[in-house]
């Protein structure tokens, strides 16, 4: 059974209190931190970029899930490396060579993800399926938290799932933008397995807002089970 894994997107965090909230996260057993790099070009906003990320590498032991919303981002793959990424996701739309970006995020030791904004087919994921180690779904048209999410997002997965199982790629299938607790069991049942929430975990009471998520998880495992 595919392991769910929620992946708290720091983009919605009061950055004030920035360090104390990753250490909530942190404290309440979550294993993904979701890092949304805007660059002002590809998305219209600009969010953060690497000092941050640097800053917080050197207190959390998280996975780093990084987000890169840049245009040509394999111009800064070594430094997104080096300020301490786990995970780099680039966009598909973003790179004039998406396999060349993938396989070098891949040399650096690092796992790799590829993300499709909503209007985009899943057929440009083909040069790449079998390379990466995820699939970044946006639910919402990137450049900003708190949106609605799309409901035609739920087919696109499904039929990723079936992409995957037919050419036999091993991939995460990540989902973001406005997932709530509300509407997450719809996205696990579709065929995703990492979701992305900003608003739903940072506003609010954040340890009560996972344990609301775990108790998610909890139903969709047990539901898998007694099938
Ligand atoms: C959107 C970002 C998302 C965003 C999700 O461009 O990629 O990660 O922070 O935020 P919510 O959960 O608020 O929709
Ligand atoms: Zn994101």
């Amino acid at each position: 059974m595919m392991e769910l894994i929620l992946s708290p997107s720091i983009l919605a965090a009061d950055f004030f209190e920035l360090g104390k909230q990753i250490k909530m996260v942190e404290e309440a057993g979550v294993k993904y931190l979701h890092i949304d790099v805007m660059d002002g070009n590809y998305v219209k906003n600009i969010s953060f970029g690497l000092p941050v990320i640097k800053s917080i590498r050197s207190r959390s032991n998280l996975v780093f899930d990084t987000h890169l919303m840049v245009v040509e981002p394999i111009r800064m793959l070594e430094d997104y490396r080096d300020a301490g990424a786990d995970i780099i996701t680039v966009h598909a739309e973003a790179c004039s060579d998406l396999a060349a970006t993938i396989s070098r995020i891949k040399e650096m030791g690092l796992k790799a993800g590829v993300s499709l904004n909503p209007g985009t087919p899943l057929d440009k994921l083909d040069p790449v399926l079998n390379s990466v180690d995820m699939v970044l779904l946006m639910s919402v048209v990137p450049g900003a938290g708190g949106q609605a999410f799309i409901p035609s997002t739920l087919q696109k997965i499904r039929d990723l799932r079936e992409k995957a199982e037919k050419t036999g790629a091993v991939i995460d299938i990540e989902v973001d933008g406005g997932i709530y607790v509300d509407n997450v069991m719809d996205v696990l049942m579709a065929g995703a397995n990492v979701i992305v929430s900003g608003t739903s975990i940072f506003h609010g009471d954040i340890l009560e807002n996972i344990r609301k998520y775990n108790e998610k998880f909890r139903q969709y495992y047990e539901m898998v089970q007694s099938k």
